[in-house]
């Protein structure tokens, strides 16, 4: 495992005006960016490149910045990235609103969901217009008996967990982030997400590209049906250091975080 980062930095590509993609950029470069939640700086010079078809996963202790990252590159309020550059694709994303960069292509599963009164899951998936695939994506996550409720109305916790890996599915982003995916789940459904996660993965986006993901866990369950890349551990909101999943994840376990 190494201290430095070795995803970072080794690709710069020249801005693009907005709405112009470049399929030869990284999916997700990060160069020295620092995120803030409201006016509190809480994640600094992070520097990360997701290549399309990568997956990284981020560890770290509670309070360490995790979310606050993934909210940072989705651009949820109340998480802005103040400082360096951020592009999607070659774009720069720091300016776009959480919706433009949905667009774009980035989509997240939430750590903790949000209710959404009076929108059906049928009703979001139309919304969305995805609705011919919720029935198929419904049952491989479980989920068939959720459709007519509102979203994560008494949820379940491993139901709202599910829903929030059916929604992506059926958003079908370029740029998966994944905030405890597998968390509050049983050992039983654990399997169920890994795999419509690694589906996910597995199958190009819109415009026919591999897409790219950045997973948020604790127990590193997820590796059990994931293949993924890298692994970079976050310490008091810096990444301190990046390497194979399985190893940081075996170390932690034994050393802690701060020797990891
Ligand atoms: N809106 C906010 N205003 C001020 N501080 C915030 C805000 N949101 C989060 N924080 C703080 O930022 C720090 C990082 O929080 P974050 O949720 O990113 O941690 P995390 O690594 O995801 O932790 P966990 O493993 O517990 O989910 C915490 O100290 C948290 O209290
Ligand atoms: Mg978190």
């Amino acid at each position: 495992m190494s201290a430095e980062n070795p995803a970072a930095g080794t690709t710069t590509t020249a801005p693009l005006p907005s709405g112009e993609v470049d399929a030869s950029a990284p999916l997700l470069e990060l160069s020295g960016v620092d995120i803030a939640a409201g006016d509190t700086l809480i994640c600094r010079d992070i520097s990360l490149t997701i290549r399309p078809g990568e997956c990284h996963i981020l560890l770290g202790p509670n309070g360490s910045g995790k979310s606050t990252l993934l909210g940072g590159v989705m651009g949820i309020h109340p998480f802005r990235i103040v400082s360096g550059t951020a592009r999607l694709a070659g774009r720069d994303i720091a300016e776009m609103t959480v919706d433009e960069r949905a667009r774009a292509g980035v989509g997240m599963a939430f750590q903790r969901p949000p209710h959404l009164k009076g929108v059906s899951v049928e009703r979001f998936a139309h919304a969305i217009r995805a609705k011919a695939a919720l029935s198929s994506a419904a049952s491989d996550l479980g989920l068939t008996h959720l459709l007519e409720r509102d979203v994560n109305a008494g949820f379940s916790g491993g139901e709202a967990k599910r829903w929030e890996v059916l929604k992506l599915a059926l958003q079908g982003p370029s740029l998966c982030l994944l905030d405890e995916p597998e968390s509050g789940v049983d050992l039983q459904h654990v399997g169920v997400v890994g795999d419509a996660v690694n589906r996910l993965l597995s199958e190009p986006d819109r415009s026919g590209q591999p897409r790219g993901a950045l997973v948020i866990t604790h127990t590193g369950f997820i590796l059990d049906s994931l293949q993924a890349d890298i692994a970079h551990l976050l310490v008091d909101g810096r990444i301190v250091a990046s390497g194979d999943p399985r190893e940081m994840l075996d170390s932690i376990r034994r050393n802690g975080y701060r020797a990891a």
